[in-house]
């Protein structure tokens, strides 16, 4: 079984809502960068301070500073038996840190799950995503709501919509997504790691896929 996962996809394509579900099943923690980068800028931290301005616009937050709070995670004891990456790495710089960070202490990645998805869908995700303001987990208005309206089913409390889910910063976000994040796909499939999955149609469907390539034996389905 793999346990040290990327997911890899435009912003909107599911990253988000298939690592938790994934995460349950393997018993690992997800580490999503951009909700460690939100952590930090709720509690107005100096890394929070520095992150706000880039996340607001949509753009990415500087390699270092992704870094700090990533190997601060990394070395938490619950990552000892592995960990899911949502959100991480979205830059070839950062793919490389990650490989020097984690290869000589025996833990690489085990694979890559890149969620494919059209860009119209990924627009109308994002108008109904809501999530909780206190544990962050992940709704839809229509595809995956909460039992209760506006109430998260997890926690109890309150769904908001995210700040940088407005219309404008999305397109900037997709933008630098191509731009930055796109060649990470070489990147993996160089190294045998990658495994695309088709992100539309049903949530359960997705998350049987990716279970499929966690568990398999082997690496021949590398795309
Ligand atoms: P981050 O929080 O990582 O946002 P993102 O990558 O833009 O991805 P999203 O969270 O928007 O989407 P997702 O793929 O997780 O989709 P979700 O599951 O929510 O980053 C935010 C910001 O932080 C960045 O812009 C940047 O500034 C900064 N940042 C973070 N990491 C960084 C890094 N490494 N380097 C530099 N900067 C960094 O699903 C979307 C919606 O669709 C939900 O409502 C969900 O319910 C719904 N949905 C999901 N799957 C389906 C389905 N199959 N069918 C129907 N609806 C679905």
């Amino acid at each position: 079984m793999r346990r040290r996962i990327v997911f890899l996809g435009p912003p909107g394509a599911g990253k988000g809502t298939q690592a938790q579900m994934l995460a349950e099943f393997l018993g690992v923690p997800v580490i999503a960068t951009g909700d460690l980068l939100r952590a930090e800028v709720a509690a107005d931290t100096p890394l929070g301070r520095q992150a706000r301005e880039f996340m607001e616009q949509g753009a990415l937050v500087p390699d270092p500073l992704v870094m700090e709070i990533l190997k601060r995670r990394l070395a938490q004891p619950d990552c000892e038996q592995g960990f899911i990456l949502d959100g991480f790495p979205r830059t070839l710089a950062q793919a490389q840190a990650l490989e020097e960070l984690l290869g000589p202490q025996g833990r690489a990645i085990e694979a890559v799950l890149e969620l494919e998805v059209p860009e119209a869908v990924l627009v109308e995700r994002f108008s109904g995503r809501r999530v909780c303001r206190h544990c962050g987990h992940v709704y839809h208005l229509h595809t995956h709501p909460p039992r209760c309206a506006g109430t998260c089913d997890r926690c109890g409390d309150a769904l908001i919509q995210r700040a940088d889910d407005t219309p404008a910063t999305v397109r900037t976000r997709l933008q630098i997504y191509h731009q930055a994040t796109e060649p990470l796909i070489h990147f993996y499939r160089e190294r045998g790691l990658l495994h695309r999955i088709d992100g539309s149609g049903d949530i359960d469907r997705i998350q049987h896929a990716t279970r499929e390539v966690v568990v398999a034996q082997d690496d021949t389905q590398g795309a």
